[in-house]
């Protein structure tokens, strides 16, 4: 029996039923990970998982691939202190660790850094600092991998996806940020007191990922930011969804054209030197990291 279409995949013009649809983006992910070697055998991997779609469909995909492969997981989770928002994600990514029974290993912003984002979203709103989303980006890139690191991982996993990607690609571009789109890995990078980082949805548009999701009953938290709109990310997200609708296949083309950078720029060393963030030990451009740069700032706002 001809099964029934449920999506029409534009840039690639086919329509795919919903078993086919399922197999294509699991395909899709295992292709993704052996064509940047993003896994070896036996790595304990530590997923990234907000609550939010993205990454409860990641936790979902990885463990039904472990499955198959010898491999660990762990689960690694910031509470970013958002009422409303962040207490309902912790709660269901508890429940989901409980019934999969994955370790997991949380850390809220406030323990880890004296400030919740709620605390910057009322002095952001009182006067003119840098905006939440400045601080939740660094903050979450340096409380995950020391989450991965204290779960002794060898890769951290993060859901980010092609809408995602291009997004930062784009992002760096508009700030004129050239060093910052060369240290965009492609493949995951060893270096100390890092967690090699690896992005399984890289070349998946955001909207395959919904679908995915909704296929596959997976629960999740479906409540946005409610600072998201004070970020440059959310304009650049929203005109290039309106690129993507007028021009298929431009988010590939974006991430395509990073990858061609960083081919013609492979051979050139970059002069850059590696110093010890003063007070975390972390590797860092200058003598304190952003991530404590960021809470330096606020303490200083604070008493203006
Ligand atoms: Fe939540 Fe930026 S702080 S999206």
């Amino acid at each position: 029996m001809p099964c029934e279409p449920i999506y029409f995949k534009r840039d690639a013009k086919r329509f795919f039923c919903k078993d086919e649809f399922i197999r294509y983006f699991e395909k899709k992910v295992m292709k993704t990970i052996n064509k940047w070697r993003m896994l070896r055998r036996n790595n304990k991997i530590a997923v990234a998982v907000s609550g939010g779609k993205d990454s409860m469909t990641l936790l979902h995909v990885l463990y039904k691939i472990e499955q198959k492969f010898p491999s660990q997981l762990v689960i690694v989770h910031l509470d970013e202190g958002i009422a409303g928002y962040s207490d309902i994600a912790g709660e269901l990514v508890k429940k989901i660790a409980e019934e999969l029974n994955i370790p997991l290993y949380s850390a809220s912003y406030k323990e880890l850094f004296d400030f919740t984002i709620d605390d910057i979203g009322h002095m952001y709103k009182k006067k003119k600092m840098l905006a939440p989303c400045t601080f939740c980006g660094v903050w979450r890139r340096w409380g995950l991998n020391y989450l991965a690191l204290k779960a002794e991982a060898d890769r951290l996993a993060t859901a980010h996806c092609l809408d995602d990607e291009a997004q930062t690609i784009l992002m760096n571009v508009l700030r004129g940020a050239f060093k910052n789109l060369l240290k965009l890995q492609l493949y995951p990078k060893k270096a100390p007191n890092i967690v090699p980082r690896i992005k399984p949805f890289r070349e998946i548009p955001e909207k395959e990922v919904v679908l995915y999701a909704t296929l596959m009953d997976i629960p999740y938290v479906d409540i946005p930011c409610p600072y998201a709109r004070f970020g440059q990310r959310w304009d650049i997200r929203t005109w290039l969804y309106e690129q993507e609708m007028q021009y298929p296949g431009t988010l590939y083309n974006i991430l395509s054209f990073h990858r061609q950078l960083l081919e013609s720029f492979k051979n050139i060393e970059m002069q850059e030197e590696v110093k010890k963030c003063k007070i975390c030990g972390y590797p860092s451009s200058s003598d304190i990291c952003k991530a404590h740069q960021l809470k330096q700032y606020l303490l200083e706002s604070k008493e203006d």
